[in-house]
């Protein structure tokens, strides 16, 4: 616990970016070479794995992690035997066990194509689509293009740690705007056009939110796009989340607004079609005026993926029927546990009188709940909380300083509805017995 307090606490190093030789303009924004902060990294599985190394064998055997976004750790999330009979023909066909083109086979990125386009004004092409191995290479190739000396990309905070740390292996200078939690964590303009300089190559938003469970409206996004348009910067929209949305805003992909600024679209299969092990992820240029996807972004692009080696065939191979296949009642019955699961877990937290959530989230599968360490005797901060509810009652909620935000926590509730009530009932028994006497009721 004190080697991770540490590295928490001191979150910044300074690190040299590296002599790039290759730095060529994306957008009009280009900078010169300079020294940067970069964070120490670590992740929020190394946190979650540190955790579980402090719990004995009976304390594991009764276990509830609701610190990482997998559901597929419990019986009510399943993937359509439609995607396991798809991987199964694929593989047996005998026809997939050679090399595939790196970005993907054409079949397979068409697939991709056509289902983003969908939701869409405008149809992507299979030449847009890039497979992945999940939304977190995704990440990787968009830093990969971004990076040059002295460039920066402005950032969510609270955000997905991931980000952190790709940026410092590529050397890219963050910076990071707030989101506004009485605003429904919408993003705050006015922090990005105060953080944005000459050398802002990108802004990049998470739609359906992690950590947040934001869902934005058509408005917001619209305005986060002309943001994006006058600062010369373009838009990183990871959709990691995209469709998980539980109440009145619909999601709306940020690739409507292509035509004001142009999109970088990050998503995978991870979450929607609950198969994360699958690593079926894709970088999608979303812009249809060419203003990004000049032909030498795009050959700097086809050399790295050569470099990553594609995914394994007979997997990709399975997309197209896959998308196909699924059913909308499946996607429904996703939502509706998740929505049952989000209610039992905020109206847990309303219920224990040291935490609250500024707003119940509207999609995704976390949220973040504010702690009142005033009402505690003997918490000192998140991670002390979120160790020592670890070790008395087995329950696993990630602190919140990993995603930008100290002493609060994020929580998924991405879990069967009635681990989540017994994980609240844990979680109020914990609070309970750690409050200040005169808090007691
Ligand atoms: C916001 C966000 N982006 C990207 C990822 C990575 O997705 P994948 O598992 O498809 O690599 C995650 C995973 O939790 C995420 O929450």
């Amino acid at each position: 616990m004190n080697v991770l307090r540490r590295r928490l606490l001191s979150p910044f190093a300074l690190t040299r970016p590296p002599p790039v030789a290759s730095g060529m303009p994306l957008m009009e924004n280009a900078g010169a070479n300079h020294w940067t902060e970069a964070p120490l990294q670590i992740s929020i599985k190394g946190i979650l794995a540190q955790m579980l190394e402090t719990l004995d064998e009976a304390d594991r055997s009764r276990l509830i992690s609701l610190g990482i976004g997998d559901p597929t750790a419990y019986s009510a999330f399943r993937t359509p035997h439609a995607s396991e009979d798809a991987i199964e023909e694929a593989l047996r066909s005998r026809k997939f066990n050679g090399y595939a083109p790196t970005v993907g086979l054409p079949q397979s990125r068409r697939a991709v194509a056509e289902h983003l386009s969908r939701n869409l004004p405008y149809k992507i092409t299979p030449d847009d689509v890039f497979l992945t191995s999940g939304c977190t290479q995704a990440i990787d190739v968009t830093f990969m293009i971004l990076s040059r000396p002295g460039a920066n990309v402005l950032i969510p905070r609270p955000g997905f740690p991931m980000y952190e740390l790709v940026a410092s292996i590529r050397q890219v200078e963050l910076r990071h705007y707030n989101l506004l939690p009485e605003r429904g964590w919408e993003v705050d303009l006015e922090s990005i056009k105060a953080l944005a300089d000459e050398n802002t190559v990108a802004l990049v938003i998470i739609n359906p939110g992690n950590p947040c469970g934001n869902v934005y409206n058509y408005q917001h996004l619209k305005e986060i796009a002309e943001t994006a348009r006058d600062l010369k910067n373009l838009v990183v929209a990871d959709e990691v989340y995209g469709h998980l949305v539980f109440r009145d805003t619909p999601f709306v992909p940020m690739g409507t607004f292509a035509s004001i600024v142009p999109v970088l679209t990050l998503g995978s299969m991870s979450k929607r079609w609950l198969i994360p092990g699958w690593r079926l992820g894709w970088f999608v240029t979303t812009d249809p005026s060419g203003k990004f996807r000049s032909l030498e972004v795009m050959h700097r692009l086809k050399k790295y993926f050569d470099l990553l080696g594609g995914l394994p065939t007979f997997v990709q191979a399975a997309v197209p029927r896959i998308i196909k296949e699924t059913d909308e009642a499946f996607f429904k019955k996703t939502v509706d546990i998740l929505r049952e699961s989000l209610d039992i877990c905020f109206s847990g937290i309303c219920d224990i009188p040291c935490l609250s959530c500024p707003q119940k989230p509207e999609g995704s599968m976390t949220m973040m709940a504010k702690l009142d360490l005033s009402m505690l005797e003997d918490i000192s901060d998140d991670i002390d909380f979120c160790f020592k509810l670890a070790k008395e009652e087995a329950v696993i909620i990630l602190p919140g300083i990993a995603v930008g935000l100290k002493d609060w926590l994020r929580i998924t509730f991405a879990a069967d509805p009635s681990s989540v009530a017994e994980a609240l009932r844990r979680l109020k028994s914990f609070c309970q017995r750690h409050s200040k006497p005169d808090q007691q009721g």
